[in-house]
């Protein structure tokens, strides 16, 4: 396993659509294994593989909590199929925008079809913190952020200060 780089918004990448996979290979199971690296070292609970600047299908998640076992999950071309009206609301952060955080509101309940880390064709029903963490990754494989949810001002704000820090970084690094 190797940790890879995160892409941090504003970047064009991030609002690229991702692909489907065709199969679950060794190829891409040493993908997810990097993905989950890269999560759980960040930390954070939720990666898609366009994050890491590859539009492929893939999200891992592990929302367990610091002292249980750990409980990865890895999705691959996940699909959701029903959402439910009832709604709840999260303060939601992202890893490709450190240091920001904003309430989101979305279905409570959603179930969805994916392929897992063997390639095998999987169901899940989720609720609570999962089922909000499957729709964040899953709108990051449709290019979509958090903070498109927000009033154009607090997101535009959000974006502004992202560009600012990543100016200082750079600064730095020279
Ligand atoms: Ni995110």
């Amino acid at each position: 396993m190797s940790k890879r780089k995160i892409i941090i918004e504003p970047d064009p990448i991030l609002r690229k659509k991702s692909t489907s996979l065709e199969k679950v290979d060794n190829d891409l199971r040493k993908l997810m294994d990097d993905m989950l690296e890269t999560m759980y070292s960040a930390p954070g609970i939720g990666l898609a593989a366009v994050q890491i600047g590859i539009l492929k299908r893939v999200v891992v998640i592990d929302i367990s909590k610091g002292e249980e076992k750990k409980n990865p999950i890895f999705l691959v071309n996940p699909e959701i199929t029903f959402k439910s009206n009832q709604t709840s609301t999260y303060e939601e952060g992202c890893l490709s925008l450190p240091g920001h955080f904003a309430e989101v509101e979305r279905p409570a309940e959603c179930h969805l079809n994916y392929i897992d880390y063997n390639g095998k064709k999987q169901k899940l029903q989720t609720d609570g913190l999962l089922a909000t963490c499957v729709q964040h990754e899953i709108d990051h494989l449709n290019g979509v952020l958090f903070i498109d949810y927000l009033s154009k001002l607090k997101r535009d704000m959000i974006i502004k200060k992202l560009k600012k820090n990543k100016k200082e970084i750079n600064k730095i690094v020279l």
